[in-house]
């Protein structure tokens, strides 16, 4: 009787989760997610009453429809190859354990050169998806590799979605070419996403329920809990035989724009290889800002996404 109650208590909470992800592409709260959209339509007013109008480019369109996109082009493809060969001359640039983030202030390092690349078309991108300004929440360079055939994918590498709100864009420039062999991230389009995710959320439940045989989730463990909902989502992929984007090039430069609550998995590579990738959380601003602020405004925050109490400060 008590299963009875909980088989379709769960199957009633799986019908609200399915409608929040359909209306804020995000796992969030409501309130949340409401306030997330709040701030995006003032941000949207702002921009127009500013008059600082930019079509809905086809790229940005893709973006909203799939949840991903991806594009190039010869400027933005210099100014990453230059950046990949200074980033390849710095001393000890992954740190002293030869580790996967790059040791020194990025944004900071690379700041022209970001400039630049942004200046090339992302601007122009970013605020046609939005139709309003953005501000740049969090930047890191990182590197890819794997040491060894034995080692197993983790963390990032993992089927996963962010969680974060669904009006943030993760935009990466691909400094090395990207192909199946460095790890380029694979993704599963929005539609299919919210339907893995909530099949995910049901089974998640019923697992926390009946079958948990970890300890109760604390700081030490949460790693453990992830794990358990990366491999439902894998199982479900592999099972289905799901179709997935993964990007291929040989040029640097590739920008791969996506959402952060589509399935996605990326940096496992083969041994041998390696991929060294810019990573941006962008979020709409109701600011009217240079691209200079906004990389300044990245240094100086320490958060990946718009903190709920300080959204209308952005
Ligand atoms: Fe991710």
């Amino acid at each position: 009787m008590k299963r009875f109650f909980f088989l379709y208590f769960d199957k009633f909470l799986t019908l609200k989760y399915s409608l929040k992800t359909k209306l804020f592409r995000s796992s969030l709260g409501e309130l949340s997610s409401i306030m997330y959209l709040i701030h995006h339509i003032n941000a949207k007013n702002l921009f127009f009453f500013r008059k600082k109008r930019v079509l809905r480019s086809k790229k940005a369109i893709e973006l909203k429809e799939r949840g991903f996109t991806t594009f190039s082009n010869k400027s933005i493809e210099k100014t990453s190859l230059i950046m990949l060969e200074k980033i390849r001359s710095i001393k000890d640039q992954w740190g002293i354990h030869n580790d996967i983030n790059f040791d020194f202030n990025p944004t900071s390092k690379f700041q022209n050169e970001l400039i630049q690349i942004f200046e090339s078309g992302i601007d122009e991108f970013i605020k046609s998806v939005y139709k309003s300004d953005y501000s740049i929440f969090y930047h890191k360079i990182y590197k890819s590799k794997r040491d060894s055939k034995e080692q197993l994918p983790e963390n990032s590498q993992l089927w996963h979605a962010d969680g974060y709100p669904g009006t943030g864009i993760n935009l990466m420039i691909c400094h090395t070419p990207i192909s199946k062999n460095n790890g380029s991230m694979k993704i599963i389009n929005w539609k299919k996403s919210r339907e893995l995710l909530n099949k995910l959320f049901f089974d998640y439940k019923q697992f926390l329920r009946y079958k948990n045989y970890l300890d109760p989730i604390n700081k030490k463990n949460k790693s453990e809990y992830r794990k358990v909902r990366c491999q439902l989502l894998k199982d479900y992929i592999d099972q289905e035989s799901i179709k997935y984007f993964q990007p291929e090039s040989e040029k640097s430069g590739t920008i791969f724009a996506f959402s952060n609550n589509c399935v996605h998995a990326g940096g496992y590579t083969e041994v041998g290889y390696e991929r060294i990738v810019s990573l941006f959380n962008i979020y709409p601003s109701t600011k009217n800002t240079t691209l200079k602020e906004k990389f300044d405004f990245c240094m100086r925050n320490d958060y990946s996404f718009p903190k709920i109490n300080e959204i209308f400060k952005i």
